[in-house]
């Protein structure tokens, strides 16, 4: 049995990797200190899986508990999501992103060299490509860019962390996976994403609006030079994203030494924030209350995947639509509003 670990395994993306490592034969090893996630969400994985999970509850920058984790199990792979992902706050707070986030990578290759574990797979984000001006469809060879955010930093940072390390370390192998925008929840309703506080993010905006959690959204810009004015993203099915995790630690695991490598996971798709209204309001029967405002600081215009790499190396593709992933975002959402009452 082939023991992964998962850092952040009770948050968003980390419970639907979970479900499809138990779903392939894994067994995963979650580490989580809840800091940003909730109990409920483990217990909406032992609900879809029927299995009880291995959790450990501590800080990864607690260099002295990663250690003894390690030494506890022998890992075939290693899935590190756990880090801050709130743009705006990032903005305010810098350190405490940079010191978090870089802090959990730096002690998991360390510990990674010292325990010699050689399979990685990392977090990142199309935040990497910053605004890319002149292209829309950005392939892992398009020029990286200064992200907007110290959040953003962390991704470009952590993704040079890995490369120095493996650089010095040739048999350690790395996938970095550059996640455009990761929506909807699991089919069965018991997980998804649980934002903490007033969401930023567009879906989870849109289904709490729904649900009554706010009186309108606001989509910021109109006048854009795209299909209808509003910004376009690459919507990417959680689940699909959670797939994705598993075929890059399948690969690692059969490739020989020294692959380490960066792989959009999109669609390979734009939808506009307008689409995603009209889409929501269809599916859900009902209308949703918005109104235009400015144009959000740092909003990238238009940018979606060129998903071939992940595809070629990884015979990964997505197979969800983005309906299916706005269906399960407001099912996920009506399911959560009875644990929240
Ligand atoms: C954001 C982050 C990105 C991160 C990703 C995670 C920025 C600049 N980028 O991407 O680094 O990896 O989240 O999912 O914040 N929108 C509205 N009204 C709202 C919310 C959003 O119109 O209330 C629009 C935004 O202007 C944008 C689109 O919806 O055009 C998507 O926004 P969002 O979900 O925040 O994702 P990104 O900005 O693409």
């Amino acid at each position: 049995m082939k023991h992964i670990l998962v850092t952040g395994g009770a948050g968003y993306i980390g419970t639907h990797t979970v479900v499809e490592l138990i779903n392939n034969g894994f067994v995963p090893v979650i580490v989580d200190d809840f800091r940003n996630s909730s109990h409920l969400a483990i217990q909406g994985i032992e609900h879809i899986t029927k299995q009880k999970l291995l959790i450990h509850e501590f800080d990864l920058c607690d260099l002295i508990a990663v250690k003894s984790l390690f030494s506890r199990y022998s890992f075939d792979g290693i899935i590190h999501f756990a880090a801050y992902k709130a743009v705006g706050e990032s903005v305010n707070s810098p350190l405490k992103y940079y010191t978090n986030n870089l802090q959990s990578l730096t002690n998991i290759l360390a510990c990674m060299i010292e325990f010699q574990v050689n399979n990685l797979v990392f977090s990142s984000s199309c935040t990497v490509y910053g605004d890319p001006v002149g292209i829309k469809e950005v392939s892992e060879n398009s020029e990286k860019a200064q992200p907007s955010s110290p959040y953003g930093n962390t991704k470009l940072i952590g993704e040079n962390i890995i490369e120095d390390t493996a650089k010095a370390n040739p048999w350690l192998k790395s996938i970095c996976l550059r996640y455009f925008n990761p929506v909807g929840a699991h089919p069965s309703a018991e997980i998804g994403e649980f934002p903490i506080g007033k969401p930023n993010n567009l879906l989870p905006f849109v289904t709490q609006t729904a649900i009554g959690l706010h009186e309108k959204l606001t989509v910021f810009g109109n006048d854009y030079p795209t299909v209808d004015g509003s910004c376009v993203r690459d919507f990417i099915h959680v689940v699909d994203l959670a797939n994705a995790h598993v075929q890059a630690i399948d690969f690692l695991n059969s490739h020989k030494d020294g692959f380490n490598e960066a792989i959009n996971i999109g669609t390979g798709k734009g939808t506009s924030v307008l689409e995603i209204i009209n889409l929501f309001e269809k599916i859900s029967n009902q209308k949703l209350n918005w109104e235009f405002g400015p144009r959000r600081d740092g909003d990238v215009i238009e940018i979606f995947a060129n998903a071939s790499k992940a595809k070629e190396l990884l015979n990964w593709e997505a197979k969800h639509t983005v309906e299916d992933a706005v269906l399960s975002a407001w099912n996920w959402e009506i399911n959560l509003k009875q644990k929240r009452f």
